[in-house]
């Protein structure tokens, strides 16, 4: 006779020793995800919306205290807020709030505007705000066409070293949600 075989979806750290044991057979192993991202100006908060649809992931938006008004992101003003924080690598925005629970995900989508060739420095005060030890991080980011650039160096330094810190994806041009669920799909995260 033939059994029908519970395929359980379950996520890794809370997955019961049996069940690594017996080789995970019968098991789909589902990681919890977060899609945590920053956006001044909406472009980035849409798609990372569409982003945790795909994943089946949580949503969380990363807050300035003080929220950026237009003339705080005037990149042709040299002393607009942006202008003079993006100068300072080591200038911390400070956040709204920390209640992302990043200890509750095994992956974060992190997302952003590119600003001056690299993420905006609120992404490094979110890192150093959690703890990011043996987690996987994905970057994802809307720009008006520039790619990521150095911008894994520069968030290095804000996670411990068993942070897996992934280059993903500039997602320019209102990617739809089956696009994003073959991307993430292909990450194997
Ligand atoms: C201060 C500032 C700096 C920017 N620097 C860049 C840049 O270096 N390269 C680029 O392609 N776009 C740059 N942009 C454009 C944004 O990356 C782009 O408009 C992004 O989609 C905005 O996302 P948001 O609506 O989620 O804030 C910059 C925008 C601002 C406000």
């Amino acid at each position: 006779m033939r059994h029908n075989v519970e395929y359980t979806p379950i996520c890794h750290t809370t997955m019961p020793f049996f069940a690594r044991a017996a080789g995970l057979r019968g098991f789909i192993i589902m990681s919890k995800k977060l899609v945590a991202y920053f956006s001044a100006q909406g472009t980035t908060a849409a798609v990372a919306k569409r982003l945790a649809e795909a994943c089946g992931g949580d949503l969380y938006e990363i807050r300035p205290q003080v929220p950026y008004s237009s003339a705080d992101l005037n990149w042709n003003d040299k002393n607009s807020r942006s202008s003079v924080e993006m100068r300072d690598p080591a200038f911390r925005p400070a956040l709204a709030d920390t209640n992302a629970h990043v200890q509750d995900y095994d992956v974060v989508f992190l997302g952003f505007p590119i600003w001056w060739y690299i993420a905006p420095t609120i992404i490094n005060t979110f890192l150093e705000a959690y703890d990011f030890s043996g987690k996987t991080i994905v970057l994802f980011a809307t720009s008006g066409g520039s790619g990521f650039g150095k911008t894994v160096q520069g968030l290095k330094g804000s996670v411990a070293p068993t942070c897996n810190i992934i280059q993903g994806r500039v997602l320019n041009g209102s990617p739809d949600t089956a696009t994003l669920k073959t991307w993430v799909e292909s990450l194997n995260v």
